[in-house]
């Protein structure tokens, strides 16, 4: 095990002073690209979009107030480019608008340390190439910075050309809100593996796998959808409260006996390490990467077709039904 290096920067350690006489190109406006360039133009910065010409995000872009370019004139314009576009069409945005319009001076921000991790883009030397990762979707960090608060994130350093790739990065956490809640440094290849990990096998993959095989396993033994969603479900959200205040340790102490010691001797069963690891071992070697990016090659067809069949099934429309009714 590696020793622990956890460094947590807050507000008094980031001065936007670093960004201060920059012009911050966001290229993508989705969930990260909108709430990034509110709150960065809200901390006083010069923010400008870039977005292809017939994108459909442009709308709420001007609406917002922004000047709308290109990605190529965005990059040229800016001395900050923030790739905030989906991660799996980075790669082409780089060689197609990012990389001839680079030239030294420029710094390069991603969200999401995967695309610089298996060197689908590789910036020249050059070029600042910043990771600030924020610990939520957009969403979150937009309304976190208008209530005062923010959003934890992720801080790392791949190239450190102009010897200021840390100010700029914590101005930049800054600016989004982030020092507020904590900017947590780490590595490019920690952050691209943990985050890949964490959403695939846990907190996404992992947690909507094990809810609708338990809610399927239920309906199938003879219990109704409602009582299946209800036991397997519904309660989802009280348990991870519990685990966020008081540890696992704390939540297990606030059950009943008979669900603790049942969750003892039967947790085990369910979770599966030999698969966990497996599932690392793909991601570290760069199999995901390389099927992710395959997937993105042939229009998504897998991708599709799972996305279709998660909007469609007997648990999604049980939760329909239910939702409404139950608070
Ligand atoms: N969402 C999260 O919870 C979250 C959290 C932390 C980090 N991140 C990271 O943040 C980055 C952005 O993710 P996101 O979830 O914000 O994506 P998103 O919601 O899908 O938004 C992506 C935006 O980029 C636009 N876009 C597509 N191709 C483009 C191009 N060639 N040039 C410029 N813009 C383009 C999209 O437009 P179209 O939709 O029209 O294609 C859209 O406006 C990723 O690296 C992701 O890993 C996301």
């Amino acid at each position: 095990m590696r020793k622990n290096s956890f460094k947590l920067y807050k507000d008094k350690d980031a001065s936007l002073e670093y960004l201060n006489d920059k012009t911050i190109s966001i290229l993508g406006y989705g969930s990260q690209g909108r709430a990034q360039a509110l709150n960065l133009r809200d901390s006083g910065l010069e923010v400008i979009i870039g977005l292809p010409r017939n994108n459909k995000d442009r709308k709420a872009a001007l609406k917002d107030g922004f000047i709308v370019y290109t990605p190529e004139k965005a990059v040229k314009i800016g001395d900050i480019i923030s790739v905030l576009a989906p991660d799996h069409k980075h790669q082409e945005l780089y060689e197609k608008s990012i990389h001839n319009n680079l030239i030294p001076g420029k710094s390069l921000v991603f969200a999401h340390a995967y695309s610089i991790h298996f060197k689908l883009i590789k910036p020249p030397e050059y070029t600042d190439v910043i990771l600030v990762a924020p610990h939520g979707p957009g969403e979150m960090v937009r309304k976190l910075f208008l209530e005062g608060k923010g959003v934890t994130s992720f801080i790392a350093m791949e190239h450190d050309y102009s010897g200021k790739a840390l100010d700029k990065a914590l101005a930049y956490a800054r600016g989004i809100g982030s020092t507020k809640a904590g900017a947590i440094s780490t590595t490019f290849k920690d952050e691209a593996i943990g985050d890949l990990f964490g959403e695939q096998a846990v907190l996404c993959g992992g947690l909507s796998e094990l809810l609708s095989t338990g809610f399927k396993t239920l309906v199938k033994s003879g219990l109704s959808p409602e009582n299946a969603y209800l036991e397997c479900v519904h309660q989802i959200d009280l348990i991870v409260e519990l685990i966020k205040k008081f540890g696992i340790a704390g939540m297990f102490d606030k059950i009943s006996q008979t669900a603790e010691f049942g969750s003892y001797i039967s947790g085990k069963k369910v979770i599966n390490e030999k698969m966990m690891k497996n599932i690392l071992s793909k991601i570290k070697n760069g199999d995901f990467a390389k099927t992710w990016m395959r997937e993105s090659k042939i229009g998504m067809r897998n991708y599709k077709k799972i996305k279709r069949y998660w909007k469609n099934n007997l648990l999604q429309k049980t939760w329909e039904r239910l939702h409404k009714i139950l608070t």
